[in-house]
């Protein structure tokens, strides 16, 4: 509400559709942008293919109480994506109470009041958590017991299984048929029209004060950002420290301090950090490159809408390498139905023919491409045999590639310990592709790899680092900050520090626990009796991963017998040893402090770890207390109901 209501916009969907023409509304729950994607890409198939009026919509800037008004000859789209624990994504929130809240009610009042309103749906989930899509389920029986009708199947996409953008392939070719025949839509052959016009600012240089050169907005170009920071403004925080915790031969970890002092940020314990990233230098270059506008990089141009309700994703005017630098996913795996678009724009026949089978093909692009972690750019030279593609509008990448994401950090300092440092805790994504000279690089973690190593002054930066460009041109981002904000989370310690806690956190898993036990050891030293704190830790080799060993050392001086960390070592033998083996191993004391009332919390891989955890839980508690397997998942579900068992785990 407050992005709609400070831009002076109205929040009513009905008249801002009859005002500018639309038919059809697609409203996004997005939490990662892909969402977003989406909605954006069903509005512009929509147009192309179909001739609809089509207009994309953030659920948080409208109101839903006229939702009964919406006439039978438009359509209503939800793309919404589940977050954590079957929620809402933040800017669902609202909307999402209202249609689901029990007096929901409207502004005519008719029974049932959604009977006119027509509409789609879609969700973006994952299967490795317990909530699989959740939110589309629940918004879609929202909407039918209110009247409404779903055209075509509620499409459901899974994560889990990185059939994502598939799934919502599959799914929307039916939906479309479906709306066709309801709405008496006739298919035309689709025409690539550019939803951006491009304009040069000739008497504008990089230099000029009102270019953009990454900077988020206004406040941030004329260097007096102010509060509140969050996912619409970030924090330029300076880095305090930042050390490798380990540096094995293929891999290493980050842990950071970002000096929030500076800013209103605040902090509790097991809270989620933000860091904007900025894409690699050399990944920059490549892409400039391929699309024939290195030369212009520094070129100073402003991006128009050229329809009302479409949104520019960053603020002009700015430069060709500003965009790609800051502002788009250029690193991200190429969706197939991207590859269908850019079809037209090849750069001969053969190419064409090429681009439009692995745009159709399924299976083709899932072999030819699958296997070598191409992003755009890496894909646009394949396919094109090194030929540059510069018939490609560039408009066609700003509608194409999702906006480049913030990624989250579970913080691993207490608040109670260091309010105004929060501590970061990442390995750095690199991986070697086979058939390939360089690695495959995460974009976020290589980025914080190359910022410590500009603020060490390091003579001998790590390869994966030194291709990063770290100081724009007018050296905002000058290495030695970092964007941030705080994404405040339900992850927390019993306020009775009293009270027993069990922690499992393998890995980077280990991170908000680092800050748990912080926490327990300063109220220790303030007098404060802590209860038994146990950690299952698990890493390759104790010599090689094994993070924050000598602290915890430290933190026993405090907290004495009653912090235990166990470990589990999964490359020093034969057989791998994982951390719910010694949580199985511990059986009896873990059920008796589970009778006691202690927290179990589980950080770190949610795909394997956490379901593997989750299901030897269930069996110590089935074991303990003498009932069946099934029980004691009953047991784990009640408990994860009623907080006591909690999860921070990401895929
Ligand atoms: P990205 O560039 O985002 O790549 C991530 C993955 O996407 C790759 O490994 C690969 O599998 C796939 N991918 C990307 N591009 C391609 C391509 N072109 N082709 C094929 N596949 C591709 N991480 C931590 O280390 N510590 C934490 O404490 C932590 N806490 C988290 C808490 C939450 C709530 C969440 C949601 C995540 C957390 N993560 C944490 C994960 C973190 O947010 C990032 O996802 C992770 O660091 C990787 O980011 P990246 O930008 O380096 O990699
Ligand atoms: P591995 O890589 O040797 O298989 C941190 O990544 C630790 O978690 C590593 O020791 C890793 O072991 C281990 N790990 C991998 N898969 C796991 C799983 N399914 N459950 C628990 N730990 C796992």
């Amino acid at each position: 509400n407050v992005s709609g209501a400070k831009a002076g916009r109205s929040r009513n969907i009905i008249e801002k559709m009859e005002e500018s023409g639309k038919n059809c509304v697609i409203f996004y729950g997005s939490q990662t942008g892909t969402a977003e994607d989406y909605a954006s890409r069903l509005a512009k198939e929509g147009k192309s293919r179909f001739g609809l009026e089509t207009m994309v919509a953030d659920l948080e800037e409208y109101d839903y109480d006229n939702l009964d008004t919406m006439p039978s000859d438009k359509v209503a789209m939800f793309v919404l994506a589940t977050y954590g624990e079957g929620e809402p994504t933040d800017n669902a929130v609202e909307f999402y109470e209202f249609i689901t809240g029990e007096d929901v009610s409207f502004s005519e009042g008719s029974d049932p009041p959604l009977e006119n309103l027509n509409f789609v749906a879609f969700g973006l989930g994952n299967n490795t958590y317990e909530h699989y899509n959740s939110m589309v389920r629940n918004v879609d029986k929202a909407l039918q017991k209110l009247g409404a009708h779903r055209i075509g199947e509620a499409g459901e996409g899974d994560d889990g299984a990185g059939t994502m953008e598939e799934d919502f392939l599959a799914w929307k070719d039916p939906m479309w048929a479906a709306l066709a025949d309801k709405m008496g839509l006739e298919e035309r052959e689709a025409v690539y029209e550019p939803t951006f016009d491009i304009v040069n600012r000739e008497n504008l240089t990089p230099e000029s004060p009102e270019v953009y050169l990454g900077e988020p907005n206004k406040m941030h170009l004329e260097g007096a950002a102010k509060g509140p920071f969050n996912s619409h403004n970030p924090y330029i925080a300076p880095i305090a420290e930042s050390r490798e915790l380990f540096s094995a031969k293929d891999r290493n970890c980050i842990h950071m301090e970002v000096d929030i002092s500076g800013s209103n940020l605040s902090y509790q314990t097991g809270d989620h950090i933000a860091i904007w990233p900025t894409n690699s230098g050399d990944e920059v270059d490549r892409f400039l490159d391929i699309i024939g506008l290195k030369e212009k990089r520094n070129y100073v141009i402003s991006v128009k809408a050229l329809e009302p309700t479409a949104k520019v994703p960053f603020p002009t005017p700015t430069t060709y390498d500003a965009i790609v630098r800051y502002h788009l996913e250029i690193c991200a795996p190429v969706s197939r139905q991207f590859a269908a678009t850019l079809a037209a724009f090849s750069p001969d026949e053969e190419v064409k023919a090429e681009m439009t089978r692995l745009g159709s093909d399924k299976q083709y692009f899932h072999d030819k491409i699958g296997p070598h972690f191409y992003n755009i750019a890496r894909f646009l030279e394949a396919v094109g045999k090194g030929q540059k593609w510069t018939n490609i509008p560039f408009s066609a990448f700003i509608e194409g590639l999702t906006k480049l994401q913030p990624r989250y950090y579970s913080i691993s300092s207490s608040s109670l310990v260091q309010p105004k440092k929060i501590s970061i805790t990442a390995v750095v994504e690199s991986r070697k592709i086979p058939g390939r000279n360089d690695p495959f690089n995460g974009v976020a973690t290589n980025y914080l790899l190359a910022l410590k190593q500009k603020q060490n002054g390091d003579p001998n930066p790590s390869p994966f680092g030194k291709t990063y460009a770290l100081n724009g041109p007018r050296n905002k981002f000058d290495g030695i900050h970092v964007p941030v904000h705080v994404r405040h989370s339900n992850f927390k310690l019993p306020s009775d520090p009293g009270k027993p806690v069990i922690m499992v956190g393998p890995g980077t898993g280990v991170a908000p626990f680092r800050g748990f036990i912080q926490e327990r050891a300063k109220q220790a030293q303030n007098g404060a009796t802590v209860g038994k704190t146990i950690l299952f830790f698990g890493c390759r080799k104790r010599s090689e991963d094994f993070l924050y060993e000598t602290e915890f050392e430290e933190y026993k001086k405090a907290l004495g017998d009653s912090l235990e960390i166990v470990t589990a070592f999964s490359r020093e033998s034969s057989k791998k040893v994982y951390v719910q083996h010694r949580l199985k191993e511990r059986s009896k004391e873990v059920g008796e402090l589970l009778s006691q009332k202690a927290c179990f919390y589980v950080c770190g891989d949610a795909a394997h770890m956490a379901r593997e955890v989750n299901t030897v839980l269930a069996q110590i508690l089935a074991e303990s207390r003498g009932v069946s397997e099934a029980k004691g998942e009953e047991i784990v579900k009640n408990m994860r109901a009623a907080n006591q068992y909690q999860e921070d785990v990401w895929s």
